[in-house]
Parts: C-alpha cells; sequence; structure tokens
C-alpha cells in the first residue's frame, strides 16, 4: 500500500487535482489523503463538493489581503506538522502556487519525495508570472517525480538536467476536468441576457498586474465595449479586493458588461463554451479555451504555455492598454482574423492525463 498526499490550495489547483484525487483512490494499492492549505476558502469549496472531494486535513491559512510571506509561511509551519503526522510515501502538489512551493519546500526538509503535477511549464523569467514562475522552477529542483503535460514541459525539464527515468509526460489534468463539466453542462440565469450577442469573457488576477497595468486592461476593454454596444460582456471577478476595486471603478456605468461573482467551473465552463472570445491573464484558461477552439487574448507578456499560441488558438497581446485595445477591436471587426484563430486542439491533453499520472506513479518505485 503507497500512502500518497495530494496537496492544493487555490482554485485551479483544485480543479486539476480533484480528477486525480478520484482516479488514485480507484487504485487498491493507494491510499489516498487529501490535504488543503485552504490558500483560497470560497474559491474552492465549489469545486469540491462538484468533485466529491472531501479534505482529510485542512491548514485553514487564509486571510484577507493576504501577502507571499502569510502564504508560504503558514504553509511552511502547519504542513510540517501534518506530514509528520501522515507520513507519506509521497506528495503530489501541482504547479506553480505558494501552496505548492512551501510544501514542496517541507517535503524537502522533511526528506519526503515530491511528485509535480503540471512540471516543466517555463517563461524563464522569475519576475513574469511573479512568483509562479519561480514556485515552478524551484519545486521541479526539489522533485523526484516530473508529471509534464506536454513535450514542450518535458524537454524544459531535460535541458535543465532533470532525470529522464523520472519524467512522464500524460497531458494537463484540466482537459479531464472539462470532459467532466462540460457532460454536465450549465444552465446559468446570464445566458438569459447574453441572448444571441457575441459573448465575450473576461477574466484577470494577475500579481505582476494588480494595480495602474491591470487598470489600463480594464481600460482598454471598455473603450473597446463602449465602440461596440451589440458584443455582450461577462466578468467574474476574482475575489481578491485589489482586483474588484479596479474593475468596479474602470467598468461602472457600462450597461454591456455584467460584473459577477466568481462562477462554479461547471458554469464557467458553460461560459467559455459559448462566448465568442475570451480575454484573459490566466493559466489554466489558456488551456481551457486551446481545448474548446475558443480564441484568448492573452493580456501578458509572456506565456508559460507556448503550444496554444503556436496553434494560433492564443494571441499574446501584452499588458499595454493600446495594444490590448487594437487587438480586441481588430477580432470583432476582422472577420478572417478571427476565424483563423478557430482552432481546436488536444495539444494541452486528451482527457486521460490522469490515469498516465496514476498508472506512472503506482509503477514507480520510492527512491
Ligand atoms: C493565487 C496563486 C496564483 C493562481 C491564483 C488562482 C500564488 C502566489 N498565487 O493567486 O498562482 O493563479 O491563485 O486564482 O500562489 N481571496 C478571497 N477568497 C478566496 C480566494 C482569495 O478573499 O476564496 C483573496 C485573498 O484573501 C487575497 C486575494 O484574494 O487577498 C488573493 O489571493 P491569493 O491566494 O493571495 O492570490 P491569487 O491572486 O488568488
Ligand atoms: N474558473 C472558475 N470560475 C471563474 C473563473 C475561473 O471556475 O469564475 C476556473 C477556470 O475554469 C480555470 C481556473 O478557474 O480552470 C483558472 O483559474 P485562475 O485563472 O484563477 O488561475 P490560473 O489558472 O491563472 O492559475
Amino acid at each position: 500500500m503507497r500512502k500518497i498526499a495530494v496537496v492544493f490550495g487555490t482554485r485551479p489547483e483544485a480543479i486539476k487535482m480533484c480528477p486525480l484525487v478520484i482516479e488514485l483512490r480507484k487504485r487498491e494499492d493507494a491510499d489516498v489523503i487529501v490535504v488543503l492549505s485552504g490558500q483560497h476558502k470560497h474559491m474552492t469549496e465549489s469545486v469540491m463538493e462538484l468533485f466529491s472531494v472531501v479534505p482529510d486535513y485542512n491548514l485553514d491559512i487564509m486571510s484577507d489581503k493576504q501577502s507571499l510571506f502569510d502564504i508560504t509561511g503558514l504553509v511552511l509551519d502547519r504542513m510540517k506538522d501534518v506530514l509528520l503526522t501522515i507520513k507519506p510515501d509521497i506528495v503530489l502538489v501541482h504547479g506553480d502556487t505558494s501552496t505548492a512551493f512551501a510544501t514542496a519546500l517541507a517535503c524537502y526538509y522533511l526528506k519526503i519525495p515530491v511528485g509535480h503535477v503540471e512540471a516543466g511549464l517555463r517563461t524563464y523569467d522569475v519576475t513574469n508570472p511573479y512568483p509562479e514562475e519561480f514556485n515552478r522552477q524551484a519545486i521541479d529542483i526539489i522533485s523526484n517525480y516530473h508529471f509534464a503535460p506536454t513535450e514542450i514541459a518535458k524537454s524544459n525539464l531535460l535541458k535543465e538536467g532533470r532525470n529522464p527515468n523520472r519524467i512522464w509526460v500524460t497531458g494537463n489534468t484540466i482537459v479531464d476536468a472539462l470532459r467532466y463539466t462540460t457532460g454536465i453542462g450549465s444552465s446559468h440565469p446570464e445566458f438569459e441576457w447574453i441572448d444571441n450577442s457575441r459573448m465575450v469573457l473576461i477574466t484577470a488576477h494577475r500579481r505582476e498586474s494588480v494595480g495602474k497595468t491591470m487598470e489600463g486592461m480594464f481600460k482598454a476593454i471598455r473603450r473597446v465595449l463602449d465602440e461596440h454596444r451589440d458584443v455582450k460582456a461577462i466578468f467574474p471577478v476574482h475575489l481578491n479586493p485589489a482586483v474588484r476595486d479596479v474593475a468596479e471603478r474602470v467598468f461602472s456605468g457600462c450597461e454591456n458588461i455584467h460584473l459577477i461573482e466568481p462562477l462554479n467551473v461547471e458554469d464557467f465552463h458553460g461560459f467559455e463554451s459559448r462566448c465568442f472570445l475570451c480575454l484573459t491573464d490566466s493559466g489554466g484558461i489558456q488551456e481551457e479555451c486551446t481545448a474548446l477552439g475558443k480564441p484568448v487574448l492573452l493580456m501578458r507578456s509572456v506565456t508559460e504555455r507556448p503550444e496554444g499560441v503556436d496553434i494560433g488558438t492564443i494571441k499574446l497581446v501584452g499588458v499595454e492598454e493600446d495594444n490590448i485595445y487594437s487587438a480586441f477591436s481588430d477580432l470583432l471587426s476582422d472577420s478572417e482574423t478571427y476565424k483563423k484563430m478557430l482552432v481546436d486542439s488536444d495539444v494541452f491533453g486528451d482527457g486521460h492525463a490522469c490515469e498516465r499520472i496514476a498508472d506512472s506513479l503506482m509503477r514507480s518505485d520510492n527512491d
């Protein structure tokens, strides 16, 4: 029997790790323990409910306006006691959050093997995204098992000297989650307001953009929406007060945008499936929209997910107001450019990533 602790704390980690918990629990020789850091309190609840995953431990670390010191320090400290109690054979962490980094560090100090799900994504600029690029590079230094979603991610790990026998290309578990949620469907009341209009889905939350940069991003969107009154925009606003304040101010009085609370994941995936295009700075939404064949204007200056840009679904538009304005306007007006972006692809996964991760993990030895 192999004792596997699965650790996560934010919304995207929950969405990408719950299907893996379900898959691992099918394996008779796996004893699966779920540890929640509580980095996000409200935004993980509906995900856990949807997948019927109940945490065995919850570090409950979230506070208002939490800093990186708060998250990293509390997870490191509280995780130590939990790991000493559980004594897992391996700990699985996901991606690039501070929950994942601090957990990997705790494992390193306690000499517990780490498996990194979504390993090998890189921008090679530790200021962008911040602090995620540092987190993911540091986790890969510590990890014993690397579950890379794509061949590009694997090649990054190989370039950095990671052991090829400890890297598996699995696809991203987000596609597994997406297959599940789109099977359930969504009937959100906002669909009535949207009716047959072109609907634009918007999200933004990156720490390096919060402040003036984010204000410029939102102003660009507002200018376009004011010029295209037929377009309707849905913006489920992240619970970060620094994001909410700017969004409420910039979009005040704009009638063709609805600022709404964060959506349940099955509803969010319903909006993605129905949208004309998506404007975002998110990591996971790049993968989802590529899987669904929906154009993305990515409001970042660099991406660790070049696969979507290479096939044409994702356009990197930067964070400058005028560049976002031009790219958004063009896509609404130029149907040829728009059509070229309608490429759906399984480049991020085929919906069987969790099986591959569980298979590789259960077959590999503990070293
Ligand atoms: C975190 C991750 C980021 C990931 C994002 C997904 C780090 C450093 N960042 O960023 O990689 O892309 O999650 O959304 O790990 N808040 C609430 N309720 C919630 C969740 C958050 O009020 O349910 C508030 C927090 O109190 C905090 C703010 O939102 O003030 C930001 O949350 P935090 O986890 O610090 O950073 P994110 O920007 O969400
Ligand atoms: N998401 C959600 N509800 C929302 C907005 C996003 O469930 O209102 C989901 C989305 O489907 C994706 C994930 O949250 O799976 C992306 O999270 P986020 O953009 O916050 O983080 P990132 O992926 O950038 O780390």
